[in-house]
């Protein structure tokens, strides 16, 4: 009012009061824009700070969650390798518990067949032991029988009317030979003697004899009023069979064969050549007892076997020896030739017939 009363005073009546006006008007409009611009950017700076500060805010949490995440998957990447590996041990002790579980079923397996051979072998033991019990009561049997036999003096059969105790022997011993006779005489040399003269061969009749053998066997067909033949032996200790069948002639009139230590002449190929020629075989097994040919009990092959029990041989008996045969005759006049039966001497026809020649 009082610059409308200032401008109408000055310029009353021109158009510049106007003008003043108007521009005075636009200027306070431009300040009341300009204010309210001011204002306005004002509270929106404010707005825009506060919104940057909780951006900021944001973004530093955004960053601490980024962070945070960062570490997780660090940590989860390490969980998962540190898992891949307790996996991976977790497979190998199973795998080791698997083997172990076998090795285990294995050992208990073994375990099971070693208890089991462990009772087989104890019940073999107590098999043994009651065996072994049975030997010494046995043992202890015979050497009371011995004793007795000793104290009584009585060891032959000049006495007994039957079961002398040399009886008893040849009976078993005959049995365990599977022969029909069997007589014990003073030792193997009387037992090859009286075979031959058992045979009944003539004086000077010609006797095989192995080339090597022990010296009882050529005196025995010395003894018998015979002549020894030798027969090569090869380096096995077996009679030479094309020297033997060379020296087999019509004048031999008995083969003794020696199983020299065990080691038995092909006694099939001796056999079929002695029976063709029907000359009888002795066999000098004196330590051969208990030699089998094809199953067969050597000394029982030829038609008389003789076995020594003296002291280095199978049976001992300091001295001794026994023949076996099937034979009757033969061992007819080997028994009451082997001088146990002296009255019997007169039916020994031969010997009167070799007296005669
Ligand atoms: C092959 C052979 N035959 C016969 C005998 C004679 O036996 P004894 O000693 O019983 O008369 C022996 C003795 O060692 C021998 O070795």
């Amino acid at each position: 009012m009082a610059f409308h009363r200032r401008a109408g005073n000055r310029f009353a009546g021109s158009i510049w009061p106007g003008f003043v006006d108007a521009i005075t008007a636009m200027l306070m409009v431009m300040i009341f824009v300009l204010t309210i611009f001011m204002v306005v950017q004002f509270v929106l700076s404010e707005t825009i700070n506060d919104q940057d500060t909780e951006l900021n805010a944001l973004n530093a949490r955004l960053n601490a969650l980024s962070q945070a995440l960062g570490l997780e998957q660090v940590r989860n990447s390490q969980l998962e390798r540190r898992a891949a590996t307790l996996g991976a041990n977790l497979t190998a002790a199973e795998e080791e518990i698997a083997a172990q579980s076998l090795l285990i079923a294995n050992l208990t397996a073994q375990a099971q067949a070693q208890t089991a051979r462990i009772a087989d072998f104890e019940a073999q033991v107590a098999t043994l032991l009651a065996q072994n019990t049975e030997l010494t009561e046995d043992r202890d049997a015979a050497r009371a029988e011995i004793d007795r036999l000793l104290a009584s003096g009585d060891l032959f059969r000049y006495t007994a009317p039957e079961n002398a105790p040399v009886a008893l022997l040849e009976r078993e011993f005959a049995k365990l030979l599977g022969t029909k006779y069997a007589l014990a005489v003073s030792s193997c040399s009387a037992a090859l003697f009286l075979s031959l003269l058992g045979l009944g061969l003539k004086p000077g009749t010609k006797v095989l004899i192995p080339g090597f053998t022990f010296a009882a066997v050529p005196s025995a067909v010395i003894h018998a009023n015979c002549r020894p033949v030798l027969v090569e032996v090869g380096q096995n200790y077996r009679i030479d069979l094309e020297d033997f069948a060379a020296r087999l002639t019509d004048e031999v009139g008995a083969v003794i064969i020696s199983h020299m230590r065990g080691h038995t002449s092909d006694m099939d190929a001796i056999m079929a050549l002695c029976d063709a020629a029907g000359v009888p075989v002795v066999e000098d097994a004196a330590h051969s007892l208990g030699t089998l040919w094809n199953g067969r009990n050597i000394g029982t092959l030829g038609r008389v076997g003789c076995f020594s029990f003296q002291s280095y041989k199978l049976i001992n008996s300091g001295e001794g020896g026994i023949l076996v045969t099937d034979d009757a005759d033969l061992v007819a006049r080997a028994v009451i030739m082997s001088g146990a039966y002296e009255h019997n001497w007169a039916c020994l026809l031969y010997t009167s017939d070799a007296a005669d020649e």
